[in-house]
């Protein structure tokens, strides 16, 4: 059933600034070790990477930086929660790196179809990001859960081993932190699920564990994301979420643009700064960048399966993040006060020593330009990949 989607340049083109063409021209293309993505190619020559999930939020912005960083990617997602628009504006941001793209519109609990791609393309690394992510239709409908998340993850660590494909990197959540006793969160703190979909992601890291154990062939980065927010700052590749949605910065967003009329605040008593809910926001593309940082410590011989913190150390509360917002958007965002979301925790932020120490690794962006970034995303991008019609 795989079916492989030849990518057109067709569209009208927003790629209105030239700084957004070249890597070499915009610091934010830089790698972390500060050189360029061009001696970046050097060193990446050759390398294929499978992404799943790679037409998502994050999945999108890390195929971007791949391709900048002279890694050939192909990317398989079932487009259930994403676009084929991002992966063709994707391989228009990439410029002539862009080749280095291909797509398949396959599930990973397709084993045929996934068995098909790794029998035509020799993968160095994969990046599992693939996976469905909102914690109350989890609730609702947990088996539906269970069957992509797991399943889906199962297939491809199967196919992977037929294929002698034995490096990952996983997409987990600080959601397996449950409700952190203490801040900020160490990777070594005690685990649990507050919900069927943070339950898959720490079975996963289990099953990864698993593996490794059985076979230490296997070289396996878990990272844990805090709070991605924002966008690329081209303004053309962003969050797109189908429906009303769950997460703060998309729902301020929304307000901003005029598709919801104000934010509800879930929660005034915490014991923070002024009462509500703090976390660690971190840029998308900084995100990004610890893929790619993961990746290459993935090359290196003593890796066994590894678990990272990616987020920026800092704690914003809601209020600080809507007045960040209406700064760097110059619109009013109305709010409503509404009691605590049910599972919700307190404080949440991370620590960021190990990534910082073994990765080489930090987020280099404030929750100033996280705004900045997500605004221009969706001022030129109202209804997101979509028409108005087709999302509400
Ligand atoms: C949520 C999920 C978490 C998941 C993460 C993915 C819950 C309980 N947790 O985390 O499992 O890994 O998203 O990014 O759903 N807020 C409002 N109004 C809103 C939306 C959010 O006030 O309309 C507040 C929340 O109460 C919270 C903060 O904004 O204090 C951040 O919320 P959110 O973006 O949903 O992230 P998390 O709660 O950290």
């Amino acid at each position: 059933m795989a079916s492989r989607v030849g990518i057109t340049n067709g569209t009208s083109s927003p790629l209105n600034s030239s700084r957004f063409l070249s890597p070499s021209k915009n610091s934010s293309f830089q790698t972390q070790n500060g050189s360029n993505s061009n001696s970046a190619s050097l060193m990446t020559q050759n390398k294929t990477v499978l992404v799943t999930g790679g037409a998502g939020y994050i999945g999108s912005h890390t195929v971007l930086q791949l391709l900048l960083g002279g890694f050939k990617t192909v990317i398989v997602d079932n487009l259930d929660n994403s676009s084929e628009v991002a992966v063709r504006r994707v391989k228009e941001l990439a410029a002539e790196f862009g080749k280095n793209l291909n797509f398949h519109k396959v599930d990973l609990r397709d084993k045929a179809a996934l068995e098909q791609i790794f029998s035509s393309t020799k993968f160095d690394a994969v990046i599992h990001f693939a996976g469905m992510k909102a914690v109350g239709e989890s609730v609702q409908k947990p088996l539906l859960y269970y069957n992509n998340n797991l399943i889906g993850t199962i297939t491809l660590l199967e196919v992977m081993a037929a294929h002698g494909c034995k490096k990952l990197v996983f997409s987990s959540s600080a959601t397996v932190y449950g409700w952190p006793k203490e801040v900020p969160c160490t990777e070594e703190f005690p685990l649990s699920a507050a919900n069927p979909y943070g339950r898959t992601k720490l079975t996963i890291e289990e099953i990864c564990r698993d593996v490794n154990r059985a076979d230490p062939d296997w070289k396996i980065m878990l990272l844990r994301y805090f709070n991605p927010v924002g966008a690329h700052p081209s303004g053309y590749i962003g969050e797109d979420p189908h429906g009303i949605p769950n997460n703060l910065m998309p729902f301020i967003q929304q307000v901003a643009v005029g598709r919801r009329p104000a934010l509800t605040v879930f929660g005034n008593d915490y014991k923070t700064v002024d009462g509500t809910g703090v976390r660690d926001y971190i840029h998308v593309v900084d995100l990004a960048d610890g893929h790619i940082a993961a990746l290459r410590k993935l090359e290196e011989a003593d890796i066994g399966c590894d678990v990272y913190n990616l987020g920026t150390g800092k704690g914003t509360s809601v209020l600080e993040m809507v007045r960040a917002f209406e700064k760097a958007s110059g619109k009013k965002i109305p709010l409503v006060k509404a009691g605590r979301r049910p599972g919700d925790a307190e404080i949440v932020y991370a620590s960021t020593k190990k990534a910082e120490r073994e990765l080489k690794w930090k987020a280099k962006y404030g929750i100033d330009e996280m705004c900045r970034d997500q605004w221009n995303w969706a001022s030129k991008n109202p209804y997101g990949y979509g028409s108005p019609d087709s999302t509400n």
